[in-house]
């Protein structure tokens, strides 16, 4: 089974919608999540994390391991970051790997992973001085943004076609 990298970050009204309309519907569709969340998420996420849990086999993380402790996940062959904040986005495209979700995400960019990114921002975040320098960061290293939760698997299966259907294995080492 292809594994999916899902990251999520502190975004309004994620509770609402991460596991119904995005978890369920890829884990559905076949992928094997491997779910990360930044740390302020995840105590948003509290009421839903055995939901979350309950979409996959593999544990859902927010803490980075300890360095005699073997990696939790194996290397997600795709990603989906989604809800992406201001916060989380700019330290993306900056490399800035200061919590767990940042950390794979880095490396997931720095590996060219395939990679769909659905940014959830204010009019003001958006305006600040150094977000399209982010996007056009993004966007040059290969990421494609999503409008919607709705339209992240469709989005997937266009970055990812092969990956989806189970027919790139080259990248299922574990980590
Ligand atoms: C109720 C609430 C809603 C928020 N909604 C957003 C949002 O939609 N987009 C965003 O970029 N930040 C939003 N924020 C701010 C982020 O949660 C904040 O920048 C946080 O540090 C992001 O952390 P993370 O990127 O590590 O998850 C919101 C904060 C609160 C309290």
């Amino acid at each position: 089974m292809t594994v999916l990298g899902l990251v999520a970050s502190a975004a309004g009204g994620v509770e609402q919608w991460l596991v119904d309309d995005l978890a369920r519907p890829l884990a559905g569709r076949g992928w094997r999540l491997a779910v990360t969340l930044t740390p302020t998420v995840a105590r948003w996420l509290e009421p839903q994390l055995a939901a979350l849990a309950a979409t996959t086999d593999l544990p859902v993380r927010w803490t980075p391991r300890l360095p005699t402790e073997p990696k939790p996940h194996p290397v997600p062959d795709a990603f989906v970051f989604a809800p992406a904040t201001a916060n989380s986005l700019a330290k993306l495209a900056l490399g800035i790997g200061d919590n767990q979700a940042l950390t794979v995400l880095c490396e997931a960019l720095g590996r060219r992973t395939p990679m769909v990114v659905l940014p959830q921002v204010s009019e003001d975040q958006a305006a600040h001085p150094a977000y399209q320098g982010h996007l056009a960061v993004l966007r040059s290293a290969g990421v494609v943004f999503a409008a919607d939760p709705a339209s992240v698997t469709r989005v997937l299966d266009r970055v990812a076609p092969f990956v989806a259907f189970g027919e790139n294995r080259s990248n299922n080492a574990c980590g």
